[in-house]
């Protein structure tokens, strides 16, 4: 079953000095389940993508269009307030990289976790205020009742992404976004929460977004990889094919930059010439003017995103 169905989104942001391209034109279908890799240098369009899935971006000034955007079965481009609400918690849920963006600073973190239970569904205050503290404990928060009574400026970054993700679960998401949720955190405690998110994702059956500049993090996390440049989809592939056999001359760079698969240690590297520039990007494939295979047709005219075989598909003239 389909539970995300993104075709052909465009997210801009008219800005004085012209307009800012940030998607342009990404598919992506993810079902339930399943755990998708996207990574990407800098720039390429992953946060953007995630949070106009859940249209979770100022409108205006971001301007937003699809051919199609479903999250569970709801439109999201044409959902009421009603429907986006049930849309963000009981569909899909996110974590970010900055704990303290999912926080309000002026309330505890029970009050918090309990509202947002409550808002979703019919269960009393004391009912919800168990289950966040079953929940916290189960992020492997040692006093849950006491970290239900702090508020976020009293916990450390590692306790609180963990209240995140138990908040983020607390309405039993079909689906969850992690916008590198460990990047900010020391090496040790990423690879707790990492390997905590992985058991929560088969344990509630949810389906997974994980967006990372940690190839490490990608071989240990998912079942497949998306690989975004200039706000499109270069490629997609199992995670084994895009480590083993990467097929479009991007994802070929990104491998050939790293030496093993630890988590934490294999940040993205920066491949050599400059990002393109969303304001003014280069014409027909956006990664042809650091490619070494490119040629006219490259420069003048952008391949469409096509599938190669059952598992895998890329954006690339040379692959046709
Ligand atoms: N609110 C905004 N207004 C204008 N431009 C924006 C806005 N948000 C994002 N952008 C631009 O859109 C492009 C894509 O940004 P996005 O945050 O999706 O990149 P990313 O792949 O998540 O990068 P990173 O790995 O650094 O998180 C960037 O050029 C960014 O500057
Ligand atoms: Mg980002």
């Amino acid at each position: 079953m389909t539970l995300l169905d993104i075709e052909n989104l465009t997210v801009s942001f008219p800005q004085h000095q012209g307009v800012v391209q940030a998607v342009r034109g990404v598919s992506l279908r993810v079902a339930a389940g399943e755990s998708v890799g996207v990574v990407g240098e800098s720039g390429s369009g992953k946060s953007v993508t995630c949070m106009a899935a859940l249209r979770l971006l100022r409108e205006p000034p971001s301007r937003i269009a699809a051919d199609r955007l479903e999250l569970g079965g709801i439109d999201v481009l044409r959902a009421g307030r009603g429907q986006l609400s049930a849309l963000r918690g009981r569909v899909a849920a996110m974590v970010f990289q900055d704990p303290m963006t999912a926080f309000d600073p002026v309330f505890s973190i029970g009050h918090q976790i309990v509202e947002t239970i409550r808002a979703h569904r019919d269960i009393s205050k004391a009912d919800a205020r168990a289950e966040a503290s079953a929940l916290l404990a189960r992020v492997e928060i040692k006093n849950p009742d006491a970290i239900l009574n702090s508020y976020p400026h009293q916990l450390s970054g590692g306790m609180l992404q963990r209240a995140m993700i138990a908040m983020a679960l607390s309405c039993r998401p079909q689906i969850l976004f992690a916008d590198e949720p460990t990047t900010a955190l020391d090496v040790t405690i990423q690879a707790q929460i990492l390997h905590l998110i992985k058991e929560l994702q088969a344990e509630f059956g949810m389906a997974l977004i994980m967006v990372t500049h940690d190839l490490g993090v990608v071989a240990e996390t998912v079942d497949r990889v998306v690989v975004m440049y200039g706000g499109r989809v270069m490629e997609t592939a199992p995670v084994q094919d895009i480590f083993d056999a990467p097929l479009h001359p991007y994802t070929q760079a990104l491998m050939a930059s790293m030496p093993g698969r630890t988590p934490g240690k294999q940040r993205l590297v920066e491949i050599a010439g400059a990002s393109p520039n969303p304001a003014n990007p280069p014409t027909g494939c956006p990664f042809h003017p650091r490619c070494a295979v490119a040629d006219a047709h490259c420069t003048a005219e952008a391949p469409a995103f096509r599938a190669l075989s059952d598992t895998r598909a890329a954006a690339c003239w040379r692959l046709a």
